[in-house]
């Protein structure tokens, strides 16, 4: 087919599922995922994340990729064809902008590491500041310009990754950077393990609480789910979309989730028991990983070290995920406007770095729009591509694409769970969210 010679492809299986794993693997595993589970109730929030994954997540991830590999368009064009002439492209659509949302802050977090392991690596974060990681980082968010030359240099490295290609940008980078991840995050592990905190540290992420949990934590949890699987906004339909008819799916999908997922709980395990050790405080939020843990090593032996290897890991995580973040408004732009995937990667990477201004300039910014990202704009664009699959796709449809390459195998359990299971879940945990606005505005 020509245009797939123009679009790209992965060289096989393996290119795919790591680039995929890679595009998973982010900031949502590493910064979100322990700061939420030391907020909302420990092993409640993550049982409530983990039924989200299985019985939400893998149904969209299917979804998604198949949407993808039976269309070989982006989330727009894919909605277009299968479904000509009706209002579904506009799923599509807010998938492209959620992107652009996601990664203006997401370029401003990842820039965060980038000088933290400046910091570490040339001495300074454990130098000055005697021990107050909270100073160092109220320092960091205080100047605006520092973030912005942070958030810039990481524009350009995911802009130069997505501007080489598919295969020889995207796909490799996803080759040396998973594995790397994976032993970073070994080595830290053996750390944690053998600290003296690894007990309180264990029973704290392993217990459930249950009443810490709330409603509010439900959304989180399933937020987090959406957000760490990167799924509802059309970044595994363009993943998909260069996978060759002739993979099977369900495997590769259950690789990516179990990937992302023994990732998340993997930073859990390394950040509890340091924190623990040194007496710190385990639900401080999102200042969990700038500032608590730093704290932590800083009392440990080698904190350059140790501190250089743990944000370089939080680099490499975001980066991959960037690139497919960056990728669903490149392909838009490539299928739909016939633009050269170069001039696409810089023009798109270049107004995503100017959206991202204002999370950099200016404090709290950034944890509304990340708020409206995660919590909204994912779980409502996963709730349509479930009802577009489940419900406006025919069923004879879905079962072509989804056994395309393999058996077809576990098909009516997929379609239960994206036809009901699904859109119900994600329904009501909308509206329970929804209702405090709705009948706000009624009550007055
Ligand atoms: N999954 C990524 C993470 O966990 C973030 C992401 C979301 C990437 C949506 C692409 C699409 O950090």
């Amino acid at each position: 087919m020509e245009s797939s010679t123009v679009r790209g492809n992965w060289s096989g299986r393996v290119g795919f599922v790591l680039a995929a794993a890679g595009s998973a693997i982010g900031l949502g595993n590493i910064w979100m995922f322990p700061y939420r589970a030391g907020q909302y109730g420990g092993a409640a929030f993550v049982f409530v994340y983990l039924g989200a994954v299985v019985l939400i997540g893998l149904p969209l991830l299917n979804s998604e990729i198949l949407l993808g590999r039976a269309t070989r368009r982006n989330p727009v064009g894919a909605l277009r064809l299968l479904s000509p002439g009706t209002g579904w492209p506009v799923v599509g659509w807010l998938g492209v902008i959620a992107g652009f949302v996601i990664l203006s802050y997401y370029g401003v977090v990842a820039g965060w590491a980038l000088d933290y392991t400046w910091m570490a690596a040339s001495g300074q974060l454990f130098s000055s500041t005697s021990g107050s990681m909270s100073g160092a980082f109220e320092k960091l968010a205080a100047n605006g310009p520092r973030q912005v030359w942070w958030q810039g240099l990481f524009m350009l490295a995911t802009i130069f990754i997505v501007s080489r290609g598919v295969e020889q940008g995207i796909e490799r980078t996803g080759k040396i950077l998973m594995p790397l991840l994976f032993g970073i995050v070994l080595v830290l592990l053996g750390y944690s393990l053998t600290s003296d905190g690894v007990e309180r540290g264990l029973e704290f992420f392993m217990r459930p609480r249950f009443s810490e949990l709330g409603w509010q934590g439900a959304l989180a949890a399933l937020g987090q789910a959406f957000f760490s699987l990167s799924l509802g906004m059309g970044a595994m339909i363009t993943y998909g979309s260069y996978l060759g008819e002739d993979e099977s799916l369900p495997g590769s999908v259950a690789m990516i989730a179990v990937a992302d997922t023994a990732l998340a709980i993997l930073a859990g395990l390394v950040i509890f028991p340091l924190v623990f050790t040194f007496n710190l405080e385990p639900s401080a939020g999102p200042g969990l990983v700038f500032i608590t843990l730093p704290q932590a090593f800083a009392m440990m032996p080698a904190p350059a070290f140790l501190a250089s290897l743990f944000f370089l890991l939080l680099i490499f995580a975001a980066l991959t995920s960037a690139v497919s973040l960056l990728e669903v408004a490149v392909a838009f732009l490539v299928d739909e406007f016939k633009f050269s995937r170069v001039t696409a990667s810089v023009g798109a990477g270049a107004i995503i770095f100017c959206l991202g201004l204002p999370s950099a300039l200016s404090e709290g910014f950034l944890d509304h729009v990340d708020a409206l990202a995660s919590n909204w704009l994912l779980p409502v664009g996963g709730l349509c591509t479930a009802l577009f699959v489940g419900w406006s796709l025919d069923r004879a449809a879905a079962r072509k694409f989804y056994a395309a390459g393999g058996s077809g195998r576990g098909f009516e359990m997929f379609h239960f769970c994206i036809k009901y299971l699904a859109p119900v879940a994600v329904g009501v945990i909308l509206l329970q969210n929804t209702w405090p606005v709705i009948s706000g505005l009624f009550a007055g």
